[in-house]
Parts: C-alpha cells; structure tokens; sequence
C-alpha cells in the first residue's frame, strides 16, 4: 500500500498543474489508507461564464493527472485511472454542482506487498465515462497516448517531458513557467514538442501578428459579456491586501502589471458597486474595439506559414477518433466541446505534457484562451489556419524563452 505520506506529496505535486485564471478546479480525496483517489470539480472554482463548454475545468483536470502522473513515477507509484460518468455531466464540468467524483485513481499494490505487480500498465477498460467498455481508446488507431498510472512508456507510448528520468521530470513541475511578456524564439521547438503527441492532436504554428490580432479580437468580444467580465474580475487579486491573495486567482506580479495600475484598479475588483461600474464601462468599449477590430483584413491560408514558429494552436483532429457510428458521431461533433470529455482530459494531459517538454529546454508558455473563446477569433484563426470543420483547436499559446529566468509564481490554495 502506498503510505499516506507519499500519496499526500504526489497530490501536493498534482496541485502545481495550471489552470485558467489559476482556479485550481480539483477536489482530490483519499479513499482508504492511501487504496484510491477520487477526484471531484471543486465548488466555486469552474467558469461557467467564460467557460460554458467546459473545456477549460477539463484542460485542468488533465494537466493535474498528469501532473500526478509525473509525481507517483519519481515516488515509484502504479495506479490506474478510472473516469467516471460524472465527466461528461455539464453540471459537475461546466457548473460544479454535483458531488459525485469524475475520476478514481486506484493505486496498485506495489511488488513487495505480495501483490504480483506486474500490471498491464493499461488503463481500465471501463474507462469511458458513457460506461462503454471501450476505454479511453489509449490504444486505438496506434496513437501514442499516455497511459495513466504506467510508468513503462512502452504502455501508453508517451514521451517523456525530460530524457533525465522521473525525478527529474517531477522536479520540472515545480520550475514550470507561465508569463504574460515577450518571449525571445526558442529555435525548433514547436516541431520538437509536436513530436511527442498522438497522431490526433497536432501544433498548428501561428504568425507572431496574426496571434496578436486574433488575441485582441478574442479579448474584446468576450469582454463584451459582462458576466465573462464579472468572473475576471472574481479572480482578479490586485494587492496584497486582497484575502485571497496568496491563495488562488490572478495576482498582480504574475500578470506583470505595475504598482500604481494594480493600486488604481484593484478597488474595482473588490468593491462590489465598483465592480458593476467596471462593467459597465468595459463591455461597451469591449464592443467598439471589437467592431475596429473586424475591419481588419485577415488573410486565408496559404503559403505564407511562419518559418520560425513562436505560437501554435494544439488541434484535434476529430477525423481520426473512433466517435461511434452515425447519429453518435453527429452528436458529438455538435456537442458544445466538438469531441468527448475524456478526449479533452486526454488533450488537457498532453499540453500539460507540452508544457513541462517546453520548461525542460528553459522555455515558457504564455497562452492566448480568448482566441479560442471568442467564436469570433476562433472563426479567424480557424479561417488563416485553413482548419477544417473536424478540426478543433483547443489551446493557443506564444511559447519561447522568458526574458526573466524565475518569473513570479502563481499561489497554490
Ligand atoms: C486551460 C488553460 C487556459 C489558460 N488560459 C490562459 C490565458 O488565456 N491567458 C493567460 O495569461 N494564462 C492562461 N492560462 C495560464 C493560467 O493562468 C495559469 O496556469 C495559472 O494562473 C497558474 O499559474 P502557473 O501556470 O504559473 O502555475 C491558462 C491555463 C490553462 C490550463
């Protein structure tokens, strides 16, 4: 049996896995001593404003499994994953209002406990939260899906984020970089990162331009809604005096904004008239920069592709997932998320892969959500990426070296 000990620090670990907006939307709890986990939504803590899809919780809830993927390997841990019919429920996903739990980590029993040890490192065939038999489809069409649980690459296939080993990969879940400022080229690395991913998701690389034009775009239309600017400002915590300041959210420091802005604007998030204010304010002029925005011409694709990439789309690619037959197939490609829940926590895992692939070669991602948020900006990405309507973008981001070396952190609750 695992010790209780252990569990808590690869839980601990799991927890430095990013999120949108830093809400941090798990809800682990050990089951036993130390037999399973199971993982919830945390109340309070999706976007059902920003996030209507869910897309962002289950990008989450990915990057936490692999990031407890990547603990229990450096703490010599197997286990193996169950997702529950909970992660396909809008109301545990988008809204967090249910308390059943989404997935169960069961550990396995390790060699020297008498148990034979020898798993098969696969994950379990249940796997699929519609309690289909057909797993997570780890192992269709060849891909080379990470296997939860397996520290044998070989199961799932999965790079790993460093050539070092597992502890030095868990040692990268600390030194993991988030920024908001300019990142200088990192020569290669988008095609070295795609290369670790299963043959349904790929990296599309976008123009330094474009990026900026979609990334304002996107920022302008939904800052229109004021319930998407209500929930910025939720999370938003200025100053220090803020009481959740060290906790969660989006401080100050890690945003990069200076002292005398954050102190200007900070009452604004708190003070509740205030903040209906700001709303008031913001989403009309959310609306006249958007409208300036559309009159700029975009062109199609073609063969103008950047050479040396600096952002790049991670896409789907639903043509190459076993969606059923059929009417099964139509529903989910017109389901709010365009691909099944446990794809998207699959896909939430790989960035997570991505991400720490990228800090190991000392580079950081800054990513751009609003682009794939505002169905505006989506439409134009979409439209100058020439992306076909079984493709589904899921997570835009610049990537490159950060000009500081150890950029502020964000807390952990
Ligand atoms: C699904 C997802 C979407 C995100 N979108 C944005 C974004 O649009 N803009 C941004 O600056 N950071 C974005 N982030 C980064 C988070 O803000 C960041 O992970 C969080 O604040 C925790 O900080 P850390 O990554 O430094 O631990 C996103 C992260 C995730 C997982």
């Amino acid at each position: 049996m695992t010790s209780i000990h252990t569990l808590n620090q690869i839980i601990a670990d799991a927890a430095s896995a990013p999120s949108a907006h830093n809400t941090q939307p798990w809800s682990p709890r050990m089951i036993g001593d130390g037999e399973a986990v199971e993982l919830r939504v945390a109340r309070t803590r999706t976007l059902p404003a920003s996030d209507p899809t869910g897309r962002d919780t289950l990008f989450g809830l990915g990057a936490w499994l692999e990031a407890f993927s990547v603990s229990a390997a450096a703490h010599r841990v197997d286990f193996d994953v169950e997702l529950l019919p909970a992660l396909a429920d809008p109301e545990a996903i988008v809204h967090a209002r249910s308390d059943e739990p989404v997935l169960r980590i069961q550990l396995r029993r390790a060699p020297d406990d008498g148990a034979d040890g020898q798993g098969s490192g696969t994950p379990n065939e249940n796997a699929s939260p519609s309690g289909s038999a057909s797993g997570t489809g780890a192992h269709e069409h060849g891909t080379a899906v990470h296997t939860p649980g397996s520290r044998s690459a070989a199961a799932g296939g999965a790079a790993p984020a460093s050539s070092a080993g597992p502890d030095s990969d868990r040692q990268l879940l600390a030194s993991r970089k988030t920024v908001r400022s300019d990142l200088a080229p990192a020569k290669g690395l988008v095609i070295e990162l795609a290369s670790s991913l299963p043959d349904w998701l790929r990296l599309v690389p976008v123009d330094a331009d474009d990026l900026r034009h979609f990334s304002s775009l996107g920022t302008a239309d939904t800052l229109r809604d004021p319930a998407v600017a209500r929930e910025l400002a939720h999370w938003l915590r200025l100053h220090p005096t803020h009481p959740r300041y060290h906790v969660d959210g989006l401080n100050d420091r890690v945003l990069g904004l200076p002292a005398v802005a954050s102190r200007l604007v900070s009452p604004f998030t708190r003070n509740r008239r205030l903040r209906e204010a700001a709303v008031r304010i913001v989403t009309p002029v959310g609306e006249l920069w958007r409208r300036a925005l559309l009159e700029v011409p975009v062109s199609a694709a073609g063969e103008d592709a950047p050479a040396a990439a600096t952002a790049f789309v991670l896409v789907a690619d639903s043509k190459l997932l076993d969606l059923g037959s059929g009417a099964e197939v139509t529903r989910v490609l017109n389901s709010p998320l365009g691909l099944p829940p446990e794809r998207v926590l699959e896909a939430g895992q790989a960035l997570m892969r991505l991400w720490l692939m990228a800090t190991a070669r000392g580079a950081a991602f800054a990513p751009a959500s609003e682009i794939i948020d505002s169905s505006l900006a989506q439409g134009e990405l979409r439209y100058r990426l020439g992306l076909s309507r079984r493709d589904v973008p899921l997570f835009v981001t610049r990537v490159g070296a950060a000009r500081d070396p150890n950029p502020p952190r964000a807390p952990r609750r």
